[in-house]
């Protein structure tokens, strides 16, 4: 695998490769991100990968700081999976003056996570796009698990005419169904214990759902919040919304999602179940 620091030198190893199949994260990878670069082999017979860990999504008081970093590591894992190169940009690689340019996603980045913490995904879509630009990707893998993510890049790759598939993996979990994520390296061992209420939750709110009925949605929501918050979780927000535009649903709504983020003594988690 080779791997770049240098926009320039990615750039001209660019030049010499055909179709690519993207995957962007901010490393401490894991068998989630593994799983979009395995996935990504389908897609284009050059497969790229970056690292960077993107300070312009991080509001101020979250863990830009503390955000775990082990570059040698994850070039190890994504040799491994088969990836052929590995864009790790340093940070004045992709942000040489301040940026003052963004891209601003429509008002679905202010519902949820982006209400939770603002500007996050104008962060996210900025640096997305600078690296569909030096990436020049056919393809681009993103994991459900950050639904909303999902939906606002599908809805800026669409609106902005980027000429890239953009392709959503199904959430990668623990055997006992915490969804791998890198924060999760932050848990105590009594709360990596406790976590895995989450998707337990979800998954319950999920058969009340289909056995209630959308219309108890709102009374089924404040349930699962209060055994959560009952057992010590901050519950930022758990909700069941229409997968379309994560709206609340109408009595008529029949693709729905339940979105969750909650905080585990310092630790937030987010996790997402969709409702067949
Ligand atoms: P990061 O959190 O490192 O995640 C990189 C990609 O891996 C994202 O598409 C994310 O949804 C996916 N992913 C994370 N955990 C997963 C899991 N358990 N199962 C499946 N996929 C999973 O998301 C970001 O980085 C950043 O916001 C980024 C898009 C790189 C922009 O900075």
């Amino acid at each position: 695998m080779r791997a770049f620091h240098r926009l320039d030198d990615f750039r001209q190893y660019r030049q010499g490769v055909g179709r690519v199949a993207f995957v962007p994260t901010m490393g401490s990878l894991h068998e989630g991100h593994l799983a979009l670069a395995r996935a990504a082999r389908e897609y284009a017979d050059t497969v790229v990968a970056s690292v960077f860990v993107n300070r312009l999504q991080f509001g101020p008081g979250e863990d830009f700081d503390r955000y775990p970093r082990d570059l040698r590591a994850d070039g190890e894992k994504l040799a491994e999976a088969g990836v052929d190169a590995l864009f790790a940009p340093d940070e004045d690689e992709l942000y040489p003056e301040p940026q003052t340019c963004f891209v601003d996603p429509p008002d679905l980045q202010h519902l949820l996570e982006g209400a939770c913490r603002p500007g996050h995904f104008r962060g996210v879509a900025t640096v997305v796009l600078k690296l569909f630009n030096a990436v020049q990707p056919q393809a681009a893998l993103f994991g459900r698990k950050d639904y909303q993510q999902w939906m606002l890049i599908r809805l800026m790759t669409r609106q902005l005419a980027l000429p890239i598939e953009i392709v959503g993996i199904q959430t990668v979990r623990a055997p006992d169904g915490l969804a791998l994520s890198s924060r999760n390296a932050y848990l105590s061992p009594a709360e990596r214990a406790e976590a895995p209420r989450l998707y337990r939750t979800l998954s319950e709110l999920r058969v009340a759902v289909l056995r209630e009925g959308v219309a108890c949605c709102a009374m089924l929501e404040e349930e699962a919040r209060q055994s959560l918050d009952g057992r010590g979780w901050k519950t930022d927000y758990l909700t069941v919304r229409q997968r379309a535009d994560l709206q609340t649903p109408s009595p008529a709504s029949r693709e729905l999602v339940i979105l969750a983020a909650a905080r585990l003594g310092a630790t937030r988690l987010i996790d997402n179940l969709e409702v067949e």
